[in-house]
């Protein structure tokens, strides 16, 4: 009786599964084997803290729901991706074609983002980002199974021009790593500062990921420009901010940036640091009861403090837990995953965001200046900035 109980609730599982297109294995995989996460991330080279920040994060997260999404156990795969474009493929299919991830978390640097995009596009895995701000990634390379829980590239510089115009500096020189971070910041940079009235004297950059500054810092002095502005990230930030202050410019041409100039690199800069203003999605002192809260958590749980790194990791992670939720952990059911990840509402460390049409967030941008080791929120640069999202065509 027994045996015949479960032949037939077998075959009417297999019924089941033909007219959805899956077979049995596969439902039974789906919904009650643990949820395969693939994290794609530095782990060495100039951006790896950055790596570990959003690993961290996301952990922190999932951690609070009980480690389960959905209801279902989780099982990581991590690939470390050294911030090399070239590889980008290669490793992320390592996760989703070697390790069949339902779920591939990724990445900080924009050019190997662009190798996630394309195997998210081809293989439908989903796709959730914690940094890369690659415009082709929410713009013209959009998804309907790619999330951005971090900022378009021009997002944080676009209100930067204004703040800088606002102290006087009219002229500036802009300086970066060249490649899509830096000049797409410098896209966001441009549109503000010349719409305020200021004028970029120079554009100089260094190929990703040198750090030989001394060359290019010769030659702002020379310039003389009323202020610096500019996109380092990670070990390259910490060094330039030092750099700059040893070539005795601190004092006499302000420095500007992109927030990530001053995020997690606050300790190796030291006094250098002290006075630099910029433009973020995030600041450390943001006196919310969820920020302070979030700070103390992480900080007893990774003994660290977090940055805007940990927040976007941890902001993963929320999107993830509400899309796992509205399915009840069947990531396969694609219609009611993405639509409850459209609709989200992520009551974040950085305040309140909302997904816009082409999948990045709407956010505020703080204005911060750094003292005492902390990026202390000074003021608002924008309120709900979203992205243009221009060329997207969700499929
Ligand atoms: C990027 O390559 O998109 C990138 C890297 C590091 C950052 C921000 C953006 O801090």
């Amino acid at each position: 009786m027994t045996s015949r109980r479960l032949v037939l609730t077998r075959s009417a599982a297999v019924i089941g599964a033909a007219s959805t297109g899956l077979l049995l294995p596969e439902i039974v995989r789906a919904q009650s084997a643990k949820v395969r996460v693939g994290l794609m991330l530095p782990y060495t080279g100039t951006f790896a803290q950055l790596g570990v920040a959003i690993e961290n994060g996301f952990r922190m997260a999932i951690g609070e729901q009980g480690g389960k999404l959905g209801g279902r156990e989780i099982e990581y795969f991590k690939v470390d991706d050294e911030s090399d474009p070239s590889k980008g493929i290669e490793n992320a299919n390592k996760l989703v074609q070697r390790d069949k991830v339902d779920v591939l978390v990724g990445t900080v640097h924009s050019g190997v983002q662009m190798g996630i995009q394309k195997v998210a596009r081809d293989t439908g895995v989903l796709s959730l980002i914690p940094n890369a701000g690659v415009h082709a990634a929410t713009r013209s390379l959009c998804a309907p199974n790619v999330f951005r829980a971090s900022f378009s590239n021009s997002q944080p510089t676009r209100a930067l021009g204004k703040v800088m115009m606002d102290r006087g500096h009219k002229k500036a020189v802009w300086i970066t790593w060249k490649y899509a971070a830096g000049d797409e910041a410098f896209e966001g940079f441009k549109e503000g500062y010349t719409a305020a009235g200021g004028t970029i004297i120079k554009e100089l950059g260094l190929p990703f990921p040198q750090v030989e500054f001394q060359a290019l810092l010769t030659e702002i002095a020379a310039l003389k420009p009323d202020a610096v502005a500019c996109f380092w990230a990670g070990g390259g930030a910490a060094k330039f901010i030092r750099d700059y202050a040893a070539a005795g410019l601190k004092d006499k041409i302000p420095l500007y940036g992109s927030g990530f100039l001053t995020e997690g690199v606050l300790q190796a800069a030291g006094p250098a640091a002290d006075g630099i203003i910029t433009t973020m999605h995030y600041s450390d002192s943001l006196p919310t009861p969820r920020n302070g809260q979030f700070r103390l958590n992480y900080a007893k749980t990774f003994k660290l403090q977090p940055d805007v790194y940990a927040v976007q990791g941890y902001d993963t992670g929320l999107l993830l837990i509400q899309g796992a939720n509205a399915v009840k952990g069947d990531l396969t059911n694609k219609a009611v995953l993405y639509k409850s990840m459209e609709g989200a509402v992520i009551d974040s460390p950085r305040g309140k965001w909302t997904m816009s049409p082409s999948h990045n967030p709407i956010q505020d941008i703080y204005i911060r200046q750094v003292s005492a080791n902390e990026n202390k929120v000074i003021g608002v640069a924008a309120k709900a900035l979203a992205d243009s999202g221009v060329g997207c065509k969700m499929a």
